[in-house]
Protein backbone atom coordinates (compact mmCIF):
# COMPACT_ATOMS: atom_id res chain seq x y z
CA UNK A 1 0.00 0.00 0.00
CA UNK A 2 1.35 3.54 -0.76
CA UNK A 3 1.77 5.58 1.72
CA UNK A 4 1.52 10.08 2.29
CA UNK A 5 2.19 12.05 4.50
CA UNK A 6 -0.17 15.13 5.41
CA UNK A 7 2.28 17.93 6.48
CA UNK A 8 0.70 20.82 8.53
CA UNK A 9 2.55 23.92 9.10
CA UNK A 10 2.18 27.07 11.73
CA UNK A 11 -0.95 27.50 13.28
CA UNK A 12 -2.94 24.71 11.02
CA UNK A 13 -3.26 23.46 14.97
CA UNK A 14 -5.08 26.59 15.91
CA UNK A 15 -8.37 25.78 12.60
CA UNK A 16 -11.32 25.82 14.31
CA UNK A 17 -10.16 28.99 16.82
CA UNK A 18 -8.36 31.22 14.35
CA UNK A 19 -10.40 33.78 12.01
CA UNK A 20 -13.35 31.41 11.69
CA UNK A 21 -14.92 33.45 8.66
CA UNK A 22 -11.18 32.32 7.04
CA UNK A 23 -10.82 29.16 7.72
CA UNK A 24 -14.10 27.49 8.84
CA UNK A 25 -15.51 26.04 12.77
CA UNK A 26 -14.50 22.76 12.09
CA UNK A 27 -11.31 21.72 14.46
CA UNK A 28 -8.01 20.93 13.09
CA UNK A 29 -8.51 17.47 14.47
CA UNK A 30 -11.56 17.07 12.97
CA UNK A 31 -10.59 17.90 9.77
CA UNK A 32 -7.29 16.05 9.62
CA UNK A 33 -9.10 13.06 10.91
CA UNK A 34 -11.87 13.32 7.42
CA UNK A 35 -8.60 13.69 5.05
CA UNK A 36 -6.87 10.46 6.64
CA UNK A 37 -10.28 8.79 6.28
CA UNK A 38 -10.44 10.31 2.80
CA UNK A 39 -6.93 8.88 1.73
CA UNK A 40 -7.99 5.47 3.65
CA UNK A 41 -10.83 5.42 1.15
CA UNK A 42 -8.30 6.56 -1.46
CA UNK A 43 -6.15 3.59 -0.90
CA UNK A 44 -3.63 4.73 1.05
CA UNK A 45 -1.63 4.46 3.97
CA UNK A 46 -1.82 8.01 5.24
CA UNK A 47 -0.49 10.00 8.73
CA UNK A 48 -0.60 13.16 9.40
CA UNK A 49 2.20 15.74 11.29
CA UNK A 50 1.53 19.49 12.38
CA UNK A 51 4.26 21.63 13.76
CA UNK A 52 4.94 24.83 14.39
CA UNK A 53 8.70 24.73 14.00
CA UNK A 54 10.37 25.48 10.68
CA UNK A 55 13.38 23.29 11.81
CA UNK A 56 10.89 20.15 13.32
CA UNK A 57 9.26 20.52 9.35
CA UNK A 58 12.21 20.55 7.35
CA UNK A 59 13.45 17.20 9.78
CA UNK A 60 10.24 15.65 8.97
CA UNK A 61 10.61 15.92 4.97
CA UNK A 62 14.25 14.89 4.86
CA UNK A 63 12.77 11.96 6.55
CA UNK A 64 9.78 11.03 4.56
CA UNK A 65 12.32 10.27 1.56
CA UNK A 66 12.65 6.54 3.24
CA UNK A 67 9.05 6.37 4.56
CA UNK A 68 6.64 7.63 2.38
CA UNK A 69 5.71 7.68 -1.47
CA UNK A 70 3.96 11.15 -1.36
CA UNK A 71 3.14 14.18 0.76
CA UNK A 72 0.33 16.73 0.98
CA UNK A 73 1.60 20.20 2.45
CA UNK A 74 0.22 23.36 3.82
CA UNK A 75 3.07 24.87 4.97
CA UNK A 76 0.98 27.97 6.51
CA UNK A 77 3.01 31.07 6.51
CA UNK A 78 5.71 29.54 5.95
CA UNK A 79 4.72 29.40 2.25
CA UNK A 80 5.26 32.34 1.68
CA UNK A 81 8.31 33.11 2.57
CA UNK A 82 10.88 30.35 3.87
CA UNK A 83 13.21 29.54 1.50
CA UNK A 84 14.72 26.44 3.67
CA UNK A 85 11.65 24.82 3.51
CA UNK A 86 12.07 25.25 -0.06
CA UNK A 87 15.06 23.61 -0.09
CA UNK A 88 14.34 20.78 2.12
CA UNK A 89 11.39 19.60 -0.23
CA UNK A 90 14.20 20.27 -3.03
CA UNK A 91 16.13 17.89 -1.02
CA UNK A 92 13.94 15.07 -1.64
CA UNK A 93 11.01 15.86 -4.45
CA UNK A 94 13.06 13.44 -7.14
CA UNK A 95 11.76 10.38 -5.42
CA UNK A 96 8.89 12.26 -3.39
CA UNK A 97 5.91 14.03 -4.72
CA UNK A 98 4.86 17.38 -3.01
CA UNK A 99 1.50 18.56 -3.50
CA UNK A 100 0.87 22.17 -2.11
CA UNK A 101 -2.11 23.08 -0.66
CA UNK A 102 -4.13 25.92 1.51
CA UNK A 103 -7.55 25.90 2.70
CA UNK A 104 -8.41 29.81 1.77
CA UNK A 105 -7.46 30.78 -2.12
CA UNK A 106 -3.81 32.87 -1.16
CA UNK A 107 -4.18 34.74 -4.26
CA UNK A 108 -7.41 36.20 -3.05
CA UNK A 109 -5.81 37.40 -0.10
CA UNK A 110 -3.34 40.00 1.24
CA UNK A 111 -0.54 40.67 -1.65
CA UNK A 112 2.64 39.34 0.88
CA UNK A 113 -0.21 35.60 0.51
CA UNK A 114 0.20 35.52 -3.61
CA UNK A 115 3.73 34.42 -3.57
CA UNK A 116 4.36 30.76 -2.60
CA UNK A 117 8.06 29.76 -2.33
CA UNK A 118 7.62 26.11 -2.43
CA UNK A 119 5.25 25.95 -5.09
CA UNK A 120 8.25 25.88 -8.04
CA UNK A 121 9.53 22.67 -6.32
CA UNK A 122 5.76 21.05 -5.68
CA UNK A 123 4.10 19.25 -8.37
CA UNK A 124 1.29 21.83 -8.23
CA UNK A 125 -0.89 24.01 -5.85
CA UNK A 126 -4.52 23.53 -4.52
CA UNK A 127 -6.05 26.26 -2.86
CA UNK A 128 -9.40 27.91 -1.52
CA UNK A 129 -11.82 24.64 -1.32
CA UNK A 130 -11.47 24.96 2.72
CA UNK A 131 -10.61 21.16 3.88
CA UNK A 132 -11.04 19.94 0.40
CA UNK A 133 -8.46 21.22 -1.00
CA UNK A 134 -6.87 18.63 0.91
CA UNK A 135 -9.34 15.89 -0.81
CA UNK A 136 -8.09 17.04 -3.82
CA UNK A 137 -4.53 16.76 -3.16
CA UNK A 138 -5.04 13.17 -2.46
CA UNK A 139 -7.08 12.70 -5.93
CA UNK A 140 -4.07 14.47 -7.47
CA UNK A 141 -1.53 12.10 -5.43
CA UNK A 142 -3.92 8.65 -6.52
CA UNK A 143 -3.50 10.30 -10.61
CA UNK A 144 1.18 11.22 -9.79
CA UNK A 145 1.49 7.73 -8.23
CA UNK A 146 -0.66 5.13 -10.18
C1 LIG B 1 -2.94 28.95 4.71
C2 LIG B 1 -2.75 30.32 4.06
C3 LIG B 1 -1.53 31.02 4.64
O1 LIG B 1 -1.37 32.31 4.03
C4 LIG B 1 -1.68 31.21 6.12
O2 LIG B 1 -0.52 31.79 6.66
C5 LIG B 1 -2.03 29.95 6.84
C6 LIG B 1 -3.01 29.06 6.23
C7 LIG B 1 -4.25 28.27 4.23
O3 LIG B 1 -4.39 27.07 4.42
O4 LIG B 1 -5.13 28.94 3.68
O5 LIG B 1 -1.59 29.70 7.96
O6 LIG B 1 -1.86 28.11 4.35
Amino acid sequence: MKKILIIQGPNLNMVGIREKGIYGEETAETIEAEIVDYAEQAGFDAQVYQSNHEGDLIDRIHAARNEFDGVIINAGALTHYSYALRDAIACVNKALPFVEVHLSNIHAREEFRHISVIAPVCVGQIAGFGKASYFLAVEALRGILK
